[in-house]
């Protein structure tokens, strides 16, 4: 009997015309499961640098990046590269280039945060190559909009995104040089808030929010009617990061409850959005959907505060600001990913391997899409990454070392789960008798 072809997908010939070789978006994934654990492991390992440091602490910089770069990036461009074909109709432009663009951004960023985890001087040499790397993907992506039939609702989401990057990266570039020389910018903390805030929202969030549309109304099949409260996020949301970025960057920053409230409202429109999906959804809840669930909380804890530090209810205060992105990064962003990954990763390989129009011979018994991964363990990767994420912003908005340590073992428990899931569903690729 051949394998079922996954409900997720429809039919899955003219996406295996044009998918780009699996090692392809595999390295992203890879990559970024050890980046996520190395994270997890100097969290764990580095308590005591958290608290009340100074917010210029290179190593505290080092290990935003492992996780802003190494596993987040490197995520969206792993599914990105897969992404293509689905989303434009067309094979991924220059896979060549990708692998060179994978080279370059991967050896910039261990560079990067190896400098800055070593004290070393001229660490923003690295982080150029990582640029250079990141300008490859930029090109090939942004070819492949060109190149595009049309361009839907996520891929407007994803051209803003992928613009987005670009200043980021730059901005980013910028910074680490005047870091050490200090004659850029005669107001680097407004730079500062603008590059992260284009990061999280503009790069990131953007990507999550354009692709979540189609993703998760692909995995909960659910069927959409209105997107209207979606477009109102959109424009909402570049509204107010437009508005926030340019006032930070060229008139101090006066005007920041007025974007925050902007934002906020463009988030709350986009959950509305998504609290349709999932009520239109037919699917019951697995462990993909409820890594995504998680991710909506974070979102709107990340908001929360974001709009209690614009209004000055909350004190503005390093350990404040620190909560906060940790909400961004690991309350909103992480499980988001988590739960995208934990579909397409065993998607690709069962494609790879197990398609019925690999031509099996009649008879043969092949596993199914669910046989490559562990629901079980995925669960244990949700029950470790839910107290880890919250215990963590208590910790920071408590100032408790104690509750640091206690969140970073939970998140090293969960980071390795992933790792040990990720490895059971690669495994087959090396161990099957189909594998060749
Ligand atoms: C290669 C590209 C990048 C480089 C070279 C870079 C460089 C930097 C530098 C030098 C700072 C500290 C600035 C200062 O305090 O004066 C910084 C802060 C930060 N960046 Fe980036 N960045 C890059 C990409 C990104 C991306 C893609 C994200 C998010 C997705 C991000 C998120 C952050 C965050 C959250 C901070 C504040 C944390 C801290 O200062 O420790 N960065 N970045």
């Amino acid at each position: 009997m051949a394998a079922s072809q996954p409900a997720t997908v429809g039919s899955v010939a003219p996406f295996l015309a044009k998918a780009p070789p699996i090692s392809i978006p595999m390295r992203h994934f890879v990559f970024a499961a050890v980046a996520f654990w190395v994270f997890a492991a100097a969290f764990f390992l580095g308590s005591g640098r958290f608290l009340g440091f100074n917010f210029q602490a290179l190593w505290v910089l080092g290990l935003v990046h492992t996780l802003t770069l190494g596993w987040i990036t490197m995520s969206i461009f792993g599914a990105l590269c897969q992404l293509t074909p689905v989303l434009w109709e067309i094979p991924l432009p220059n896979p060549g280039l990708v692998k060179l663009a994978w080279w370059c951004f991967a050896i910039g960023l261990v560079g990067f945060v190896g400098h800055l985890w070593a004290d070393l001087q001229n660490f923003w040499m690295p982080a150029a190559l990582a640029v250079l790397g990141v300008f490859f993907y930029l090109f090939v992506f942004w070819k492949a909009i060109l190149l595009a039939k049309k361009l839907d609702w996520t891929g407007t989401h994803l051209a803003l995104s992928l613009g987005y990057l670009s200043i980021v990266v730059i901005l980013g570039l910028l910074l680490a040089y005047d870091r050490e020389m200090g004659i850029l910018f005669s107001d680097p903390e407004g730079v500062l808030i603008a590059h992260i805030h284009l990061a999280l929202v503009g790069w990131v969030s953007l990507t999550i929010m354009g692709v979540s549309y189609r993703l998760v109304s692909m995995f909960t099949l659910a069927h959409l009617e209105s997107k209207t409260p979606g477009r109102l996020a959109l424009v909402l949301v570049n509204a107010g990061l437009i508005g926030l970025a340019a006032d930070c960057l060229f008139f101090g920053g006066r005007l920041l409850p007025l974007w925050s409230v902007i934002l906020v409202l463009g988030g709350a429109a986009y959950l509305y959005q998504m609290r349709r999906i999932f009520a239109a959804r037919n699917r019951r809840i697995d462990p993909a959907l409820g890594f995504t669930i998680l991710a909506l909380l974070g979102g709107a804890v990340w908001a929360a505060l974001g709009l209690s530090l614009a209004f000055g209810w909350l004190p503005d205060t390093t350990n404040m600001r620190v909560a906060y992105i940790f909400a961004a990064i690991l309350g909103w962003i992480t499980p988001f990913i988590l739960g995208q990954i934990h579909k397409i990763v065993p998607f690709l390989v069962w494609l790879h391997l197990y398609n019925p129009s690999r031509g099996f011979a009649p008879g043969i018994k092949l596993p199914k899409m669910q046989d490559l991964t562990s629901q079980t363990i995925a669960w244990m990767e949700l029950a470790a990454l839910t107290p880890a994420i919250y215990i963590g912003i208590a910790a920071f908005l408590m100032k408790s070392e104690i509750l640091i340590r206690v969140s970073a073992l939970f998140f090293l428990a969960a980071a390795t789960l992933y790792l040990i899931n990720t490895g059971l569903t690669l495994k087959h690729l090396k161990w099957s008798p189909y594998s060749a």
